[in-house]
This record gives structure tokens, C-alpha cells and sequence, in this order.
């Protein structure tokens, strides 16, 4: 079968999303759910899990009521993440904490999560247990990852391993799980299944590093987040700890002053911080690294079982994030 370009397939999740009505009661759970959903987003990852379907010549809507499950998912930890960041703006919209309330944001997330996993039930029984095994598992280090990330503003310490296993599990693994899912619903040997689950882990890597780029040097129009929400909350970043690794003493001292300030002005935070990023050209030595982890997909990619030419979406859609602007 000649393969879908990720474009068709983009149009066919999006058309399943916007589908999806939410006309229960009362409306103060459930509109903020369609709000958040209608407003759109990449669907990266209901994507690599119908590109990982497509790629074993399997029907890829096999896959597309799980794929939408996990992108529900990712939505409930936007709505949670956004109150935990103290983010106003997604995706060029007020966020839903915002728009609403942080107990809406709350509930109406964890009626997100109990949605998404109706979704990815939704496939066939020979395959439940281990579908399920692995969302759940997912999920879970979702939570764990988001819980580090939150500890670690509070440290000045973090190292870059640290750093590395802290966005694998709020990040990495969700774009891993779906392209594993894809593989498992099209039958794939396991080997198979988890060479896409290591390309997804390094695809991952890189989505993160760069998400916390253009969390500093981003265009806020474009990127639809405000810019510099990490340095306000001290996040640590793979910027920030290699600032305050490979600073000297001038810069270190005038980093932990910002870091362990109560009262300051946010933009003069950001710009300050920004400017030792751009002194240190920290900029240039995390798109290497960014460059690095998606070579390292592209490794696990060429050792999958299919013909090239079953590869080609994955790869431009993986390239095409690498250098992304939003
Ligand atoms: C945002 O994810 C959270 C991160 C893991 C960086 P996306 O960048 O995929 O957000 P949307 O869904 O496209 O808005
Ligand atoms: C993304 O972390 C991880 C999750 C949403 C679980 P961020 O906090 O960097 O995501 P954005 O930048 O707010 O989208
Ligand atoms: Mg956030
Ligand atoms: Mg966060
Ligand atoms: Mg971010």
C-alpha cells in the first residue's frame, strides 16, 4: 500500500478531534475541555503513532481512536502544567486556569485523563493488556518527570543527567508510547516496536531541548507561549545548568542572585539571564545537542524492518521539529 503523507494523516486526526463532542453536563466541567481541544496544537503525537501504523502497511485507522486517546492525554497535562507554571498563554489563547479558574483547570484535566483512557481501550482485545500496561506506564512517569522538573526549581544543583532523566519522563516517553502504540496495533515484531520506542525516546530529547529554546528565544506569537516563563520560575533547563556550570564567577554570582531573588522585575530577570545565555553561546551548544539526539533517532530508525521508503514521513515530520519555530 503507498504510504499516507503525515499532511493526510494530520487532516484525518485533526477531523476525529474536532469531532468529538462534549455536550454533557454541567458545561463548567466540559467546555473548557472542548475549549482546550479546539484550539488546536501540532498533534505530534496521535501522528507518530499513525505514521509508526503506516509505516508496517497496517490500516492506520487501527490506530487512530488511541492515537486520540493520547492526545487527549497530553492536553489534561497542559491544563495541569499550565497551573503548575504559573503559564497564562497556550497556544496564542488564555489558559484554561486562566480563562476559567485552577480548580477548573484541575477537574476538568482529570476528566481529560479518564477520557483518554477510554480512547485507548478502544482497540482489540488480543492487544488491550499491553496497550493499556503501556499508556499507563507512560502516564505514570509523565507524572514522576513533571514532578522532578518541579523540584528542581528549587535546586541550584541539578546536573545535566539529572536534567536528561527529568524530560525523558515528562516528555520523552509520551512521544516513545505513541509511536510504540502505532507499531503494536500494525502487528509489529517487538524489536520493531521498541527501536521506534528509542527513536521516539531521542525525538523526544530533542523536542524538549528545543521546546526550552524557544522558551527564551522564541517569537511569542509564533510560539503561542509567553517567552521567558522558564527563567521567571527558575526552571532548569539545560540552558541554565550549563550557565551555571560553565559561567565565571561574575556571571555565576549575578545568575544565583536572579535565582534566589523574591522580588524582581520579570522582564529585567529575563533579559539579564537572557544575556548570559548569549555570552556563554548556549544557544549554539544546545542545538548540538539537539543535532545529536536526532541523529541518534535517525540510527534507531534505519534499523527498523521496513523498506526506506516506509520511513521517509517519519523522518521529515522528526526534521521538521527539530528546526520548528512553534
Ligand atoms: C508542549 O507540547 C509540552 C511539551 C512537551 C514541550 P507540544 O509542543 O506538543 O504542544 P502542542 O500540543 O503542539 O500545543
Ligand atoms: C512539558 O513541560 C511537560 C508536560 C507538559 C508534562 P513544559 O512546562 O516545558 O511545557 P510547556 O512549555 O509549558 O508547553
Ligand atoms: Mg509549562
Ligand atoms: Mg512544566
Ligand atoms: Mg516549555
Amino acid at each position: 500500500m503507498i504510504l499516507h503523507s503525515a499532511d493526510t494523516l494530520s487532516k484525518k486526526i485533526e477531523e476525529a478531534i474536532q469531532s468529538i463532542s462534549f455536550d454533557l453536563k454541567p458545561a463548567s466541567l466540559f467546555e473548557p475541555i472542548s475549549y482546550t481541544l479546539s484550539v488546536g496544537g501540532k498533534r505530534v503525537r496521535p501522528l507518530l503513532a499513525l505514521l509508526a501504523t503506516d509505516m508496517f502497511d497496517k490500516e492506520v485507522d487501527l490506530s487512530l481512536k488511541p492515537a486520540i486517546g493520547i492526545e487527549i492525554f497530553h492536553n489534561f497535562t497542559l491544563l495541569h502544567d499550565d497551573l503548575m507554571d504559573n503559564s497564562d498563554m497556550r497556544r496564542g489563547m488564555p489558559a484554561v486556569h486562566k480563562k476559567w479558574d485552577a480548580n477548573t483547570a484541575i477537574l476538568s484535566g482529570d476528566a481529560m485523563l479518564i477520557e483518554s483512557y477510554k480512547y485507548v481501550s478502544s482497540v482489540p482485545p488480543a492487544v488491550l493488556p499491553e496497550i493499556l500496561g503501556l499508556f499507563s506506564k507512560t502516564a505514570m512517569e509523565v507524572c514522576q518527570g513533571q514532578q522532578l522538573d518541579m523540584d528542581f526549581e528549587k535546586r541550584t544543583d541539578v546536573t545535566e543527567s539529572e536534567y536528561l532523566e527529568m524530560i525523558v519522563l515528562k516528555t520523552a516517553v509520551l512521544l516513545a508510547c505513541s509511536l510504540k502504540m502505532g507499531a503494536l496495533l500494525a502487528g509489529a515484531s517487538p524489536r520493531d516496536a521498541e527501536l521506534l520506542y528509542t527513536f521516539g525516546i531521542n525525538i523526544g530529547l530533542a523536542f524538549q531541548l528545543k521546546d526550552d529554546l524557544l522558551d527564551v528565544y522564541g517569537d511569542v506569537k509564533t510560539f503561542g507561549k509567553n517567552i521567558g516563563g522558564d527563567i521567571v520560575s527558575n526552571k532548569k533547563t539545560y540552558l541554565l545548568i550549563k550557565a551555571l556550570k560553565t559561567s565565571g564567577e561574575r556571571q555565576r554570582t549575578e545568575l544565583l542572585k536572579w535565582i534566589t531573588a523574591e522580588k524582581f522585575d520579570k522582564n529585567e530577570k529575563i533579559e539579564s539571564v537572557k544575556n548570559i545565555y548569549n555570552d556563554l553561546n548556549l544557544k549554539s551548544i544546545s542545538e548540538n545537542l539537539i543535532e545529536k539526539y536526532y541523529l541518534a533517532a535517525l540510527d534507531s530508525l534505519s534499523l527498523v524492518h521496513v523498506a526506506d521508503e516506509r520511513k521517509k514521513e517519519l523522518i521529515s515530520l522528526s526534521e521538521n521539529l527539530m528546526y520548528r519555530e512553534k
